[in-house]
């Protein structure tokens, strides 16, 4: 009989218990014994381990966060913290491991892959930069929350004629910026992909102004190079010239939380369910994701260490569309 881990990794995303669940369930199904590792790495260096049944993660399909809980741990990516984890599985005869989690968290399952471990990796990160798969668990959600609230902050800004530059998560991917920019109409964007200095947003305003537009959505992508705060120091400077009324919300942590949408859910039972079947079929080294609507495995010796490009196709329709 296979004994297998699952563990979440990295920043939380909605969807995680979802998957957590299709892990368990499906392994049960297929007569694996099933542990959970608390808090990621960290618990996985610790041997914090729990047996897992169907029964235990009853309850959790529609909530954010991991029951699991997650980390980040520096000490995993060194030698020593790898070599305390593979120990700890080693002595509870676990034979393969499930790693949910983003860019950084398959990086660190391929490292497990190379010192001889069984491990499968599921896309999860609200950035969606994970290469290999077209969309990762979490992401969805976290666009619909942005996104609902820059539609509040709209209300706001055109009451009072203002400008709210609003920062969305993203630290090296522009994409939840781009994607939120063209859903939520709005008047400029700022990502990291793309070096825009601060006078450039200023002549898009001033041009959307003079079409007649009273006030203006700017969201920013928290990695940008020119950031919230460089923007507004700016603004501020030239408050004379640009006679602009300027507001800044950061939406933050607000993004990862909240209940994983039917997008989500769905999204997280096949990937996790997935797993399971791509274990019992002897993959292994494998990131599960989603390309063009169907299961994906892609090599996690592709994945780790790399991220996905911005379709900069996006930019443009976002730029081009807010006229
Ligand atoms: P995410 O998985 O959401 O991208 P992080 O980048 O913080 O989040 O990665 C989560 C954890 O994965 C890190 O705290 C670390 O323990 C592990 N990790 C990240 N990069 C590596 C790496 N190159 N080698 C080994 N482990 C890594
Ligand atoms: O990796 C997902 C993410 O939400 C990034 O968008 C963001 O930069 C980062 O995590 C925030 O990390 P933390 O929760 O550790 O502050």
């Amino acid at each position: 009989m296979k004994r297998v881990a699952v563990l979440t990794s990295g920043g939380d995303a909605p969807g995680m218990n979802a998957a957590i669940r299709a892990v368990v369930r499906s392994g049960v199904l297929h007569s694996c014994e099933m542990f959970g590792v608390r808090n990621g790495y960290e618990g996985l260096i610790a041997g914090d381990f729990l047996p897992l049944g169907p029964r235990d993660v009853g309850g959790i399909i529609h909530q954010g966060g991991t029951m699991l809980g997650t980390s980040r741990c520096p000490q995993f990516k060194t030698g020593e913290g790898q070599s305390a984890a593979l120990e700890q599985l080693r002595r509870r005869d676990i034979n393969a491991l499930i790693v949910i989690g983003g860019n950084g968290s398959q990086s660190g399952a391929y490292a497990l892959t190379q010192r001889g471990m069984n491990v499968l990796g599921v896309a999860s990160t609200i950035d969606n930069d994970l290469l290999g798969t077209d969309v990762s668990i979490g992401t969805t959600t976290a666009l619909d929350t942005a996104m609902e609230a820059i539609d509040r902050l709209r209300v706001t800004a055109a009451s009072h004629r203002r400008v709210f530059l609003v920062e969305v998560m993203g630290r090296h991917s522009g994409y939840l910026a781009a994607v939120v920019a063209i859903a939520g109409g709005a008047e400029a964007i700022v990502v990291p992909e793309l070096d825009l200095p601060p006078e450039a947003i200023a002549r898009q305003l001033q041009a959307s102004h003079q079409r007649g537009k009273s006030h203006a959505i700017v969201v920013v992508a928290e990695g940008a190079r020119y950031g919230v705060d460089a923007l507004s120091s700016y603004f501020r400077d030239q408050r004379q010239q640009l006679g602009l009324d300027l507001r800044i919300t950061r939406l933050g942590h607000v993004q990862r939380g909240g209940a994983p949408g039917v997008y989500d859910r769905m999204l997280a039972t096949r990937l996790g369910a997935a797993a399971i079947e791509a274990l019992l079929a002897a993959e292994n080294g494998v990131l599960v994701g989603l390309r063009s609507g169907a299961i994906a495995m892609t090599p996690l010796s592709e994945v780790a260490g790399r991220t996905a490009p911005l379709d900069l196709q996006l930019l443009e329709l976002a730029q081009g569309l807010a006229t």
